[in-house]
């Protein structure tokens, strides 16, 4: 867990890490090249390590290098399953799925199972898959899909909350090696797929049209291993922006791609944010006052899902009401409650989190439920008075790189401590005097549990 001392304005200089969300894709991709591919800026993060162990249980090495790159071989072409409780640990394995069918004709997946951000079905990918040809059946919680050859279609790839991306780099990575054109209209633009189509172009596929929702691919027979870099990641970088704003601090973040972040300036813009852009560098400073606005999730060049938690941490501090939907994930919402834990004035309504601006946060105990929602109940830990501690914080190790270590080099103040009850700060137990005018029977309030680190280690050896 997190123990943050709040209240400290973040200034000085941040570099941001490459995208976790181009990088699974492209490593998974790495499946179909002949020879050994070079990925420079992957992040180190849990995420990517799960990754590495599927490809690896795919015939694949997998070996970071001194300089921090991600070298990967198939050396074993044979093996087609990815297991469930390799896939169970994260989603993002499914994105073996297109490669496995396009390269070696035949796919063993485990279907991801539940997610705390809402519904997340495959079906668009089965449907893009099947379009090409392949044969797929579902069995026992696995997707079995094989193909002899994959042949060129028309696919259509929206659903009811728009296009797919992980879905989308599925059915390119399979249309790559379909025999002769693939159309995909309704493809998602966002630049992580950009990124990987980047890589496969690279590597010798013939995609046109990345980045607009209508692709065009022609099938070739074999894509040969290249060095590529990863975009840096624009989630990171949003979640910066935000940590300069709601701490009333002053940032300059570098390693960023300005154009992926237009929507996000905007509405940072429209709140007060001063932002200034110098290449691949961005100035951030906090203004006296933050204004509410009206925010909307939406696929790419939208606000992303992605920040949509971010940006409602920081509107709980915003003079006025704001409201802010999520048309993506609509049950993204699992930070609201925790939120309000620290003082924040949310109200949920279906897709909608009505907000009410308040003055100041204040320290709590939180838990975090995903990977965005503890980047928000990190960003309000940092802006509020006093201590906050951030219990499972495993989520953010997930898809944040040294996250509290880039933070702390700015000003912030956050330690990671072990989940025991000795490591809860005392200023947020209630004391024994607190405690007495509240219960019925005050012989019946119990003194507070501070061990010591001695006694806590003692009492788990005995149980
Ligand atoms: C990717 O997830 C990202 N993950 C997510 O990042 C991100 O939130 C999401 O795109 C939206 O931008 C990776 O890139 C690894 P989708 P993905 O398929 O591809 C519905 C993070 O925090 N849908 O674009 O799984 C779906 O339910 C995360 O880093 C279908 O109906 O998302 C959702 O409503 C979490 N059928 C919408 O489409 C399908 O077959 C968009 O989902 C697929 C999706």
């Amino acid at each position: 867990m997190f123990v943050v001392r709040g209240g400290r304005p973040l200034r000085g200089r941040v570099s941001v890490s490459g995208a976790k969300n181009a990088a699974l894709p492209i490593m998974a991709a790495a499946l179909s090249a002949r020879g050994t591919t070079l990925l420079r800026g992957v992040p180190e993060l849990v995420d990517v390590s799960t990754l590495s162990q599927v490809l690896q249980s795919l015939g694949m090495t997998v070996e970071r290098h001194a300089d921090g790159t991600l070298a990967l071989t198939a050396e074993d072409d044979q093996r087609c399953l990815a297991d469930y409780e390799l896939v169970r640990r994260m989603r993002a394995s499914v994105c073996v799925l297109g490669p496995l069918l396009g390269r070696r004709g035949r796919a063993c997946v485990s279907l991801p199972g539940g997610c705390n951000i809402g519904h997340r079905p495959i079906d668009l990918h089965l449907k893009g898959l099947r379009a090409l040809g392949a044969e797929i059946t579902i069995d026992r919680g696995y997707v079995f899909a094989k193909a002899d050859q994959l042949i060129g279609t028309d696919i259509y790839l929206g659903g009811s909350f728009g296009s797919t991306v992980t879905g989308t780099c599925n059915v390119l990575c399979a249309a790559v090696f379909a025999k002769g054109t693939t159309t995909i209209s309704s493809a998602a633009c966002e630049p992580e797929v950009v990124d990987l189509g980047n890589y496969l172009n690279e590597m010798g596929a013939r995609i046109e049209g990345l980045g607009t929702p209508f692709l065009r691919i022609e099938g070739v027979e074999e894509l040969n291993a290249v060095e590529h870099t990863v975009i840096p990641d624009r989630i990171e970088a949003a979640t910066l922006l935000v940590a300069a704003a709601i701490t009333g601090g002053c940032l300059q973040i570098d390693n960023v791609e300005p154009t992926h972040l237009a929507a996000v300036f905007d509405v940072l813009r429209m709140m007060g944010v001063g932002i200034e852009i110098s290449g691949k560098s961005l100035t951030v400073i906090a203004p006296d006052k933050l204004r509410s606005l009206d925010v909307t999730a939406l696929p790419y060049p939208g606000i992303p899902t992605d920040v949509q938690a971010q940006l409602t941490a920081l509107l709980s501090l915003a003079n006025g009401i704001s409201v802010v939907t999520d048309k993506i994930f609509p049950d993204r919402f699992m930070h609201i409650p925790e939120l309000m834990r620290m003082g924040a004035n949310v109200r949920r309504e279906g897709a909608s989190s009505i907000i009410s601006g308040i003055g100041t946060l204040t320290g709590a105990c939180v838990m975090a439920s995903d990977l965005r929602a503890s980047a928000a109940l990190l960003l309000a830990a940092l802006a509020a008075d006093g201590e906050s501690v951030i219990r499972r914080v495993y989520h953010l190790d997930r898809g944040y790189e040294r996250l509290e270590r880039k933070l702390n080099d700015v000003g912030a103040d956050i330690e990671r401590v072990i989940d025991l009850p000795e490591n809860m700060p005392h200023s947020l137990q209630l004391s024994v005097e607190e405690q007495r005018p509240l219960a019925i029977d005050s012989s019946d309030v119990p003194a507070p549990k501070f061990l010591s680190r001695a006694e806590a280690a003692r009492q788990r050896a005995e149980s």
